[in-house]
């Protein structure tokens, strides 16, 4: 039987620049969409899809995320005592099981790909996945649930993949197109980061993967790339050179860059407007300051 995908990596070792001030002392991934950390809906999205073993590459500075996952037992009293339960109820949604969860240096921030490479000792010899915290993914079935499941249907390597204008493909991965199946598409090649007029397609990879151990093996070999950085592009598209299997997967569900400052603000003005507490009084804000604008105008 095909081994199932337990374990997960969870890249946050990057500088986060494009949020400075706030990521000289705050990690990226514990900025809130509302009232949850960026890495809280990752962590949730990978539970669905039936991981089990959450591997962390962080990097000086990300304390705050170690601390996050920790239980919390005298505040856990305090809402007890008061009878907030259900606060109590949504801090015991965070706790994650003892050993569950496991910490790597990367010591230097020499791209994602080598960000992944740190990881190879924990995964060993299996296929894993890999989830950026900061491409939120809001969908009915979770991204990686249904990576999982079409990668039960079609070994290989899967990247998570969405049409994108080409104006904006020289900021992605971007996957050269064998063949297009529907929501699978079968990958000749892939290239990060092309220059401008030279993308192979405007399929681009988004921050959800499933990959196969031989991944480690190209990491160990290949060199600096786009950027300068160690890319994981490189070491999937060394996989096709390989003779092995690439897909991409067009998932169900939008996506918002929340690495990026306008992606993140229309993550929250999404996420805001999805809950019943708050739908109501944003939207009619919301409704209020475009009416502003237009008759100012
Ligand atoms: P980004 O390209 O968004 O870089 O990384 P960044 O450092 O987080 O943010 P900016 O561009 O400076 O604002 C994409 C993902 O890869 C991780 C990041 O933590 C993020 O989840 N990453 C990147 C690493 O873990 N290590 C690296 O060396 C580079």
């Amino acid at each position: 039987m095909r081994k199932k995908i337990t374990k997960a990596i969870f890249p946050v070792a990057g500088l986060g620049t494009r949020f400075l001030p706030a990521t000289k002392s705050v990690p990226k991934e514990i900025m809130t969409l509302v009232d949850r950390p960026l890495i809280q809906y990752a962590i949730d999205e990978a539970r669905e899809a039936g991981i089990k073993e959450f591997i962390f590459v962080t990097s000086r500075g990300k304390g705050a995320l170690e601390d996050y996952f920790d239980h919390s037992p005298i505040l856990e009293a305090d809402l007890r005592k008061k009878g907030k339960t259900e606060l109590l109820d949504t801090l015991k949604s965070t706790y994650m099981d003892s050993g569950a969860i496991a910490y790597i240096r990367q010591h230097k921030a020499l791209g994602l790909g080598h960000a992944v490479w740190c990881a190879r000792r924990l995964i060993a010899n299996e296929p894993f996945a890999v989830i950026l915290p900061d491409d939120v993914i809001a969908a009915e079935t979770p991204c990686l649930k249904q990576m999982v499941e079409a990668y039960e249907e079609t070994p290989g390597n899967i990247v998570a993949a969405m049409e994108v204008a080409p104006d904006k493909a020289s900021s992605y991965g971007i996957l050269d197109i064998k063949e297009d199946m529907g929501s699978l598409v079968s990958v000749k090649g892939m290239v990060e980061k092309p220059a401008s007029g030279t993308e192979p397609s405007n399929l681009a990879v988004i921050g959800r993967y499933i990959l196969q151990p031989s991944i480690f093996r190209n990491l160990n070999q290949i060199k600096s790339g786009a950027g300068g950085e160690i890319q994981l592009t490189d070491a999937i598209a060394q996989d096709i050179a390989n003779g092995n299997d690439v897909y991409g997967f067009r998932f169900r569900g939008q996506r918002f860059d929340c690495g990026s400052k306008a992606g993140f603000l229309q993550a929250t003005v999404a996420f805001a407007l999805a809950r019943d507490d708050l739908r109501d009084d944003l939207s009619r804000y919301l409704h209020d300051i475009v009416h502003m604008e237009k008759a100012a105008e």
